[in-house]
C-alpha cells in the first residue's frame, strides 16, 4: 500500500511564515518548545504568569536571529487568555501554531485534599487548555488551517498515586483532544497530543522534600518508576515541532515520549 504524504502545493499549501503561541512558556518544556520552534522558522509568542522569566527566553530566540514577543497570561482567568490572544494577533499576524503546554502538580491524598484545591488544579491543566483553544481556534477553523497541541502526561494513561487532580485533567484533557481531533477533521486544522513520562523541569520543585519522596517510593512500589531516567524538555520540545511540521496531508495525532532505560550491561 502506498500511503500519500500529501503536497507541499495547492490545497494543502503551508504559508511560509506560521506564527506559533507556546503557554507555560517561562520554565521546562515550554522553554525548550520556544526555542525548538523558533529555530524551526516561527516566530513565537510566549505566555505565562512569570513575564520577565518569558522575556529572557525570547532574548535568547532574538539573539539567535529569531522572533519573539511576549504577554502575560493566566490561563485560570478567561479575561487574560482573551488579553493575550489580542496582543499576540496585533504583533504577530494570525497564528498558526498553538502548543497548549501550561500546567502544574500539587501532591496531595485524594480524600485528604480539599476540593477547592482539586478544582483549582482542574482549572488549570484542562479549562485552561479550553480557554486557549475558544480563543486561537475559530480563526484557524475559518482560515482552514492549524495546529494545536495539547502537552499531556503519561499519568492520563497510567494514573499515578497521590496526584488525582493532575490525573483526571489529563484524563480529561485527552478526551477533549480527542473529540476534538473528530469535530475538527476536514477544517484543515490538526489537534494532536504529545504525552511526555517523566522530565526534567521546574515541575515538582517547589513539592516539600518529605512529600516528594513519599510520592516517589509510591511510583517504585506501584511499578510506575521502572528506572531512575528522565528526559530532558529539548526531548519533549523536539516531538512538538516534529508534529507542527509534519506536512500537509499527515496528522500525527499522539506522540508518546518516555525516557530509554540505561543500557544494560
Ligand atoms: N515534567 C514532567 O515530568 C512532565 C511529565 C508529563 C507531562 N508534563 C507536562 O508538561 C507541561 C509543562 O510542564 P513542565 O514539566 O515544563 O513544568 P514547569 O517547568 O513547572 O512549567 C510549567 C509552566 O506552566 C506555567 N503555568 C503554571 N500555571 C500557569 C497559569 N495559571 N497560567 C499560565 N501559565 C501557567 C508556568 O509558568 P508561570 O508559573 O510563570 O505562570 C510554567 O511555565 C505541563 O502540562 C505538564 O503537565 C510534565
Amino acid at each position: 500500500m502506498v500511503v500519500s504524504t500529501g503536497s507541499a502545493t495547492g490545497r494543502y499549501a503551508q504559508p511560509d511564515r506560521r506564527p506559533a503561541v507556546v503557554t507555560g512558556a517561562s520554565s521546562g518544556i515550554g522553554a525548550a518548545t520556544a526555542l525548538s520552534l523558533a529555530a524551526a522558522g516561527h516566530p513565537v509568542a510566549l505566555g505565562a504568569r512569570r513575564v520577565n522569566r518569558c522575556e529572557e527566553v525570547a532574548a535568547r530566540i532574538r539573539e539567535g536571529g529569531g522572533e519573539a514577543t511576549v504577554h502575560p497570561l493566566d490561563l485560570t482567568e478567561s479575561e487574560s487568555v482573551e488579553a493575550f490572544a489580542k496582543a499576540v494577533v496585533a504583533d504577530l499576524g494570525d497564528v498558526e501554531v498553538v502548543v497548549s503546554n501550561a500546567g502544574a502538580v500539587a501532591p496531595g491524598t485524594l480524600h485528604e485534599v480539599e476540593s477547592e484545591r482539586f478544582a483549582r488544579e482542574i482549572d488549570l491543566n484542562l479549562i485552561g487548555a479550553h480557554r486557549l483553544v475558544r480563543a486561537f481556534v475559530p480563526g484557524m477553523v475559518e482560515r482552514r488551517r492549524g495546529d494545536v497541541v495539547f502537552v499531556s502526561s503519561d499519568v492520563a494513561v497510567r494514573a499515578r498515586p497521590f496526584m488525582s487532580s493532575y490525573a483526571a485533567g489529563k484524563w480529561g484533557l485527552e478526551g477533549m483532544a480527542n473529540a476534538m481531533q473528530m469535530e475538527l477533521e476536514g477544517t484543515g486544522v490538526r489537534a494532536s497530543i504529545v504525552r511526555p513520562g517523566p522530565t526534567w523541569s521546574e515541575m515538582g520543585s517547589d513539592w516539600d522534600v518529605d512529600e516528594a519522596t513519599t510520592v516517589l517510593n509510591a511510583w517504585v512500589r506501584f511499578g510506575l518508576a521502572r528506572h531512575p531516567h528522565f528526559l530532558k524538555t529539548s526531548a519533549i520540545a523536539n516531538a512538538i515541532v516534529t508534529v507542527v511540521t509534519a506536512p500537509r496531508g499527515v496528522h500525527l495525532n499522539l506522540v508518546e515520549v518516555s525516557p530509554e532505560a540505561p543500557v544494560e550491561d
